[in-house]
C-alpha cells in the first residue's frame, strides 16, 4: 500500500480540505502517514494569502528533494496550485502534479496518473456536483471538534487579498446538507462544530429550504438557529465580515446557549483612509457600532480580529488610528499581519511605500498595545468559573490537559485523561496574556 504524507499550510478551510483529501485517499487504498521519511507521496496543501506562506512551499519541496534520494511523488494542492496552475511546473520542475482548490477531491486520480507514468498532471477544475463533504473518523484534526464548511469563496475583493482569486466566488452550501452534517457529527459524539467560510455571515443559499422554521433577518442567523436546534453542545463560526454583521446574529447567540460567545470580526485598520483604500466596505464608525452592540449584549461575547499594518500610504497618523481603535475595541485576541503585496490584487498596483523598518516598528508597537489590553482582559477571569471543552493533553509541564472556553480562550489545568472530550467547569486561578490556568470543579457532558 502506498504511503501518503500530507502537510497543510494556512486557514481552517485548508485544514478542512486536507481532512477530506485524507479521507478519500484512505478509502482508495492509500495509507496516510505522519512521517514524511517513509512516505511514497508527499502532498502540500498550500496558502497564498501572504508571500511568506508561499515561500514556505518552495523551501519544503527543496528540502524533500534534497533529503531523500528515493524518488517521492510531490503534489501541490490548494491556493498556490489554483493561482499558479501550469506555471508551478516551471517554477519547480520537480513537482509531479498540481490540484486546485476545488479539485482536491480528485487527489487519488492525480496520484494514480503519476504512478502510471504520466508526468506534470494538472487539474484546476470545478468541484464535483456530488462532492462528499464528510470526513472519516481517522482523519479528523480532533475527535471532539469538527469543521463544517458552509460557504466557499469570496466576492468582497478587498484590494490586498488574493482569496477571491484562489477560492473563487461565494458559494453557499444548502442548509439541509449542513444540518444533516451537524446531526451526524452530534450522533458520533462530536461536542463542538465550527461553521467555517471566508465570510460565514454572507451565507446566502439558493433556496430557503431547511430554514423555513427559523427566525432571523438573514439566512445566516436562521442557519445559526437551525444548527443550534440540533442540540450539539457547542457551535462556533468564523470568519465574519463586518459589513454583513447584523444584530440578528447577536440575538441568535443570546437566545441559544450552545451558540458560543465568541465573534471573530476582522477590522484590518483603524483609519478610514486606509479602510477605503482596502475597499473593505466599512468605516471605522460602522465597525464601532457593531462592536458596541456585541459588547452590550446580554451574554458576554468575546471579540477577536485581524489587523494589517503597513498597507500602502499608511501614515503615522493612520497607524495611530489603529492603536486608538485597538484601545477602543479591547479585543480578546488579535492577529497582526505586515502587509504583503500579492500579484494580481488591485493593491499590487499601489506603491508598497511603508518601509520594512517602519512595518517592523508598527508591528511591535501594536503587538505591545494589544498585549497590555489582553493581559488586563485575561486577568478579569481570575476566580471566575468557565466551561471548557477538554481538547488534548497539555504541552506544558505543570499541567495535564488543555481546552478552550466557549469564548475561545485556551485554558490549562490538571486532571485525568478520562476528561478528554468532556465539558468541565474550571475555576481560573492564574492568567497570562494568552492563556488561562485553573482547576477542575465539575464535569458536565
Ligand atoms: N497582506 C497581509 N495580510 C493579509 N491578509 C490577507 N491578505 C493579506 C496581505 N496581502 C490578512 C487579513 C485577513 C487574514 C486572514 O490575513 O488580515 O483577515
Ligand atoms: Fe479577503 Fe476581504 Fe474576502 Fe476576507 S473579505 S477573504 S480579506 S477579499
Amino acid at each position: 500500500m502506498k504511503k501518503v504524507y500530507l502537510e497543510t499550510f494556512g486557514c481552517q478551510m485548508n485544514v478542512s480540505d486536507s481532512e477530506r483529501v485524507a479521507t478519500v485517499l484512505e478509502s482508495e487504498n492509500f495509507e496516510m502517514t505522519p512521517d514524511e521519511d517513509s512516505a511514497d507521496i508527499v502532498l502540500f496543501n498550500t496558502c497564498s494569502v501572504r508571500e511568506k506562506a508561499e515561500h514556505k512551499l518552495y523551501t519544503r519541496i527543496g528540502q524533500i528533494r534534497k533529503l531523500y534520494s528515493k524518488k517521492k511523488i510531490v503534489g501541490v494542492l490548494g491556493c498556490v496550485a489554483q493561482l499558479e496552475g501550469e506555471t508551478l511546473f516551471d517554477k519547480n520542475p520537480s513537482i509531479d502534479f498540481v490540484l486546485g482548490t476545488k479539485a482536491v477531491g480528485r487527489a487519488s486520480k492525480a496520484i494514480e496518473s503519476v504512478l502510471e507514468g504520466r508526468s506534470k498532471f494538472l487539474d484546476v477544475g470545478e468541484r464535483e456536483p456530488d462532492y462528499d463533504w464528510s470526513v472519516a473518523e481517522t482523519q479528523k484534526h480532533s475527535p471532539y471538534i469538527s469543521f463544517v464548511p458552509i460557504i466557499e469563496g469570496c466576492n468582497k475583493f478587498c484590494t490586498y487579498c488574493i482569496v477571491p482569486f484562489s477560492r473563487g466566488r461565494e458559494k453557499s452550501l444548502p442548509a439541509p446538507e449542513i444540518i444533516r452534517h451537524v446531526h451526524k457529527l452530534h450522533r458520533q459524539g462530536v461536542k463542538e462544530v465550527h461553521l467555517i467560510g471566508q465570510n460565514v455571515n454572507s451565507y446566502r443559499p439558493k433556496t430557503s429550504e431547511g430554514l423555513e422554521d427559523f427566525r432571523g433577518a438573514t439566512a445566516f442567523s436562521k442557519l445559526l438557529r437551525a444548527v443550534a436546534a440540533t442540540g450539539i453542545a457547542r457551535i462556533k463560526f468564523t470568519t465574519s465580515f463586518p459589513r454583513d454583521f447584523h444584530t440578528d446574529i447577536i440575538e441568535a447567540i443570546n437566545e441559544n446557549e450552545n451558540l458560543c460567545n465568541w465573534v471573530h470580526l476582522p477590522v484590518q485598520s483603524g483609519s478610514n483612509k486606509i479602510l477605503r483604500l482596502m475597499r473593505r466596505g466599512h468605516t471605522i464608525e460602522n465597525y464601532f457600532e457593531r462592536i458596541d452592540k456585541i459588547k452590550t449584549s446580554d451574554r458576554k461575547i468575546s471579540l477577536t480580529t485581524d489587523i494589517i499594518i503597513g498597507f500602502p500610504n499608511e501614515s503615522e497618523v493612520d497607524f495611530q488610528d489603529s492603536l486608538k481603535m485597538v484601545d477602543y475595541c479591547q479585543f480578546d485576541s488579535c492577529y497582526i499581519f505586515k502587509y504583503s503585496p500579492r500579484i494580481g490584487t488591485p493593491a499590487y498596483q499601489f506603491e508598497d511605500n511603508v518601509s520594512v523598518e517602519e512595518k517592523k516598528q508598527r508591528f511591535i508597537e501594536l503587538e505591545e498595545r494589544q498585549r497590555l489590553n489582553q493581559h488586563r482582559i485575561f486577568k478579569s477571569y481570575l476566580n471566575k468559573t468557565v466551561q471548557v471543552l477538554v481538547e488534548k493533553k497539555s504541552s506544558q509541564n505543570n499541567f495535564d490537559l488543555s481546552g478552550r472556553t466557549s469564548c475561545h480562550k485556551v485554558v490549562q489545568f490538571k486532571g485525568s485523561a478520562a476528561l478528554l472530550g468532556k465539558i468541565v467547569d474550571i475555576e481560573i486561578t492564574e492568567s497570562k496574556s494568552n492563556t488561562l490556568y485553573g482547576k477542575v470543579l465539575n464535569t458536565f457532558v
